[in-house]
């Protein structure tokens, strides 16, 4: 059997299931940048992607998709329902953020979390060839560098954290935190989207596994004292395919459905959008009772002033998506029903997906976008908002808890809790006069134009190359 010298690990393959003219079941590449980041090394490196296909219950064959070569890890519904709406999206997800709502620990969720990584890890070390690089994505994963290391101690082993990484007195209150920990630290490098995180997880390991940390190297010992590797955990902030971004917002069909938008809705004089997948860490509540409260207060009227929420479908199994779920369309209801006349309705709610050419023409005809996260670890809807602002007049008003605030420093930013804050960079954003605008627009579409997601790859890749052992004196 054939074997790789390059594979990505992710719970999700980056492709979904359509169907052909025929009426036959095809795969499509998906839109994400991770994707679009990765398709190239994959390419050039003879590569393969192990992943969930998102089907429970369905084992699929390897196949190739363009020059990717995918290999499926079937899912059973116990497993989906154990090791992803349960440990990885009931407990994991809301502890690295901040506790929002309260995680939840289960025994047999942690059980089959395991077992799950396990099988990941074995579909990785079946088709790696000898000092093959695999790069883990993910909380989901969060086991696997460490079981790649033991059974194959030739492989240079990378993995990027996408979300924060909790402080140690939040951390601590894991079950089974040290082999979380002890996970990660198979890992030759450790990437997270921002410097705290990187300091974050430092601390969690000195404190919690008594390993000793010199800057950003961990020296790893085993249960005999003995040491056995340096690990490092480096900041390395993802970014998106800004060219693409830029393309589609640049041509015609974009912006011709971009106009169509803007008078569908009526031509109001300000558009407001937020674009989330509906997730209680999106402070998309937040951000909707602002705008009523606004419009209570006539700050801004209706006609003048229209929000445009999407809200994605997420994760609907999981209870407190549905709760928030409810939370978000009573909010909807009652301030529309309150302000809505009968040619103009105050916030347009959406919940569905979109192709990414209708989100480049949503950008378009935002004057200003609201990413409001309670806490997020990069945020890549400020991105592509900044980089489909060809003209450099729309208004970025964005949480200081999301990473990109680390590379946006000329948003508005906004601390979402704080509701009268959250309410003045609204009408701040609204009534910022042009010059303003342009000139916070350059700043950060010159940041966004460098560091594209093909960047973010190359600069991880090249660092997990490099031997820790040799910058020691
Ligand atoms: C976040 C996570 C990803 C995840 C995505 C969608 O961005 O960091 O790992 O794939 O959300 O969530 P889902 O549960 O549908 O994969």
């Amino acid at each position: 059997p054939h074997s790789y010298d390059f594979i990505v690990v992710a719970n999700r393959l980056p492709v979904d299931r359509s169907v052909d003219a025929e009426g036959n079941p095809t795969w499509k590449r998906s839109p994400g940048g991770l994707v679009t980041a990765l398709a190239p090394v994959m390419e050039n490196n003879d590569g393969a992607w192990v992943g969930w296909h998102g089907a429970p219950n369905e084992k699929i064959k390897p196949f190739d998709e363009g020059n990717m070569h995918l290999v499926p890890v079937p899912l059973s519904d116990e497993d989906v329902e154990m090791y992803y709406e349960g440990f990885s999206n009931a407990t994991l997800w809301p502890l690295y953020h901040d506790v929002i709502v309260s995680p939840e620990y289960h025994r047999t969720w942690w059980d089959r979390y395991s077992l799950v990584n396990q099988r990941f890890a074995d579909a990785a070390t079946k088709i790696a060839a000898p000092n093959a690089t695999v790069w883990v994505q993910d909380y989901q994963l969060q086991l696997v560098p460490a079981l790649l290391r033991v059974a194959r101690p030739d492989l240079h082993i990378g993995f990027f954290n996408h979300i924060p990484f909790p402080p140690a007195e939040i951390f601590a209150q894991l079950p089974r935190r040290a082999q979380i920990l002890d996970g990660l630290l198979g890992a030759d490098l450790i990437g997270f989207q921002r410097q705290s995180d990187a300091n974050n997880f430092l601390r969690c390991v000195r404190r919690l596994r008594g390993h000793s940390v010199r800057g950003s190297a961990v020296h790893v010992y085993d249960d005999a004292g003995l040491p056995t590797h340096i690990s490092r955990a480096e900041a390395h902030p993802i970014s998106i395919d800004t060219q693409r971004i830029i393309d589609l917002a640049k041509s015609p069909k974009v912006q011709a459905r971009a106009e169509e938008i803007r008078r569908e809705l009526g031509n109001p004089e300000t558009v407001l959008l937020g674009v989330d997948r509906l997730d209680y860490t999106k402070g998309i509540a937040h951000r909707i009772k602002a705008f009523g409260e606004l419009l209570d207060e006539g700050r801004l009227s209706v006609g003048q002033a229209c929000l445009v929420q999407v809200a994605s479908p997420s994760r609907e199994r999981v209870g407190s998506y549905l709760n928030l779920r409810e939370e978000v369309e009573g909010l909807v209801g009652r301030i529309n029903g309150e302000h809505d006349t009968l040619s103009h309705t105050a916030i347009r709610y959406l919940h569905h997906s979109y192709p990414v050419e209708e989100m480049v023409a949503l950008y378009m005809v935002a004057d200003v976008i609201l990413v409001t996260a309670l806490r997020d670890g990069m945020n890549l809807v400020a991105k592509e908002y900044v980089a489909s602002q060809e003209d450099q007049i729309g208004v970025l008003v964005l949480s200081e808890f999301a990473g990109a605030a680390d590379q946006l420093r000329h948003a508005i930013l906004i601390n979402p809790h704080d509701i009268d804050d959250l309410k003045d960079a609204i009408v701040r954003a609204v009534e910022m006069p042009e010059a303003e605008a342009t000139r916070r627009m350059r700043i950060m579409r010159r940041h966004i134009l460098s560091q594209d997601v093909t960047r973010w790859s190359e600069t991880f890749l090249r660092s997990l190359k490099k031997d820790p052992t040799r910058n020691e004196a």
